[in-house]
This record gives C-alpha cells, sequence and structure tokens, in this order.
C-alpha cells in the first residue's frame, strides 16, 4: 500500500486546549488536522467556523483539512479559504451547483474535495471528476464523533478506487480517497484495502488521552495498513 494519511479530528481534541491538541496529534505522527464543521441545520450538531481554523493555524504546517457540514456552502468558503484552510470538503446535497463550488474552492487556493454521507449516490461524481482532488466517503452519518463504522461502505469506497484508478489512466491524475467515520486501529487494514489512502480518526486518536496515547494510535494504525501486501 503506498499512501497512508492519518487525519486526526479534532471533534474529539479537548476544546479548552486546542491548540496544544494540534501540535500534540501532529508531533505524534498524523499527517493531516481534521476540521468538521457543523450547522446545526445540514446536520444536528454545531461546532466551529473560521475563526476558530484561524486560531489554530498558528500551531501546525500541516494541511488542515476543512470538513463542511454547512448547508449553503458558497458564502462560507472565502472565510475558511481566508482563516488558512488546505484542503475544503462540502457535501454533494448541500449546494446547488456542485461544480460551482468545486471552482469556487479552488479559485481561493484551496484542495477542493466532494463528501458522499452513507446514501449519498456516487453518480454525483459522473461530470466533476477533474474539478476533484478529494473524495471524502462518510462511514457514518454526519454529526457526531464516536459512531460505528457502517459496513457497506466497504463495497463502496471498492467503487470508488475503481473509478478513480480508471480515471488515473485516462488523466494521469490521482484523486485521493478519504474515509470518515468509526475507523481504529481494528478496521482500518480492510478500509485500506478496499481502496482508501487517507483515514479520518477522531475518537480512537483523541479518547487515548494524551501525546504519547495519540503516538501509539497512529502508529499502530499505520502498521495495520504497511501489513497489508
Ligand atoms: C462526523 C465527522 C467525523 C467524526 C469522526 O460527522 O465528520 O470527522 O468526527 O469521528 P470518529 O472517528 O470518532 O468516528
Ligand atoms: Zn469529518
Amino acid at each position: 500500500m503506498s499512501q497512508c494519511r492519518i487525519a486526526p479530528s479534532i471533534l474529539s481534541a479537548d476544546f479548552a486546549r486546542l491548540g496544544e491538541e494540534v501540535r500534540d496529534v501532529i508531533d505524534a505522527g498524523a499527517d493531516w488536522i481534521h476540521f468538521d464543521v457543523m450547522d446545526n441545520h445540514f446536520v444536528p450538531n454545531l461546532t466551529v467556523g473560521p475563526l476558530v481554523l484561524q486560531a489554530i493555524r498558528p500551531h501546525t504546517k500541516a494541511p488542515i483539512d476543512v470538513h463542511l457540514m454547512v448547508e449553503p456552502v458558497d458564502a462560507i468558503v472565502p472565510a475558511f479559504a481566508k482563516a488558512g484552510a488546505d484542503i475544503i470538503t462540502f457535501h454533494c446535497e448541500a449546494t446547488r451547483h456542485i461544480d460551482r463550488t468545486l471552482q469556487l474552492i479552488r479559485d481561493h487556493g484551496c484542495k477542493s474535495g466532494l463528501v458522499f454521507s452513507p446514501a449519498t449516490p456516487l453518480s454525483y461524481l459522473d461530470h466533476v471528476m477533474d474539478k476533484i482532488d478529494v473524495i471524502l466517503l462518510m462511514s457514518v452519518n454526519p454529526g457526531f464523533g464516536g459512531q460505528s463504522f457502517i459496513e457497506s461502505s466497504l463495497d463502496k469506497i471498492r467503487a470508488v478506487r475503481e473509478r478513480c484508478d480508471r480515471y488515473f489512466e485516462e488523466t494521469g491524475r490521482r484523486i485521493m480517497i478519504e474515509v470518515d467515520g468509526g475507523i481504529k486501529p481494528s478496521n482500518i487494514a480492510e478500509v485500506a484495502k478496499a481502496g482508501a489512502d487517507t483515514f479520518v480518526a477522531g475518537s480512537a486518536v483523541f479518547g487515548a488521552g494524551d501525546k504519547a496515547g495519540y503516538a501509539r494510535v497512529i502508529a499502530d494504525m499505520r502498521a495495520q495498513v504497511e501489513a497489508i501486501d
């Protein structure tokens, strides 16, 4: 397996010490910071916005992956780009014009990504592959950390892997495949085998207590992926 990007979700971090948590988890071996934005409208929970992103930005040079669970999307994209996002992803159902929103994200200098909830069909990809840098597949319903991995996500990951490999053969461009929800050391290998290269983990990482715990879990996850032949 060539790629294994681990992206801890700060949703499960200690929000009173967020800057320190971001530094600790990157020091512990994480590749990206996954930043979950919820609006109590698109999903039944409310989290953080551009001000908090701006506050954590000076704490790391690692890419910050902003997962927007908000509706509408377009008006808020420039604020997240300005606050320091590297990657911005949004849900298929949260915008009226997917192509326009993908382009808007790139126009603001960020990598763009489309997010699929468990029941969202992959046909949304049909005409926009050229505008996508990352496909984010939810393996839980969006809104909360600490939920269980939905097994049928594995078939969906395999289907996306096929699409992305076919697209690579045609164009030479690789699209990242990120999976989000319920990922932990005991199931990351099957998620990787199905074709994912980027793994979000909130409760599994931050539930490990402290920096040494984060390092242990991240190393364990990486070892599970590396053990795949
Ligand atoms: C859920 C969020 C996830 C979540 C992952 O809506 O998008 O990023 O925080 O948390 P775990 O790894 O605990 O499922
Ligand atoms: Zn997320």
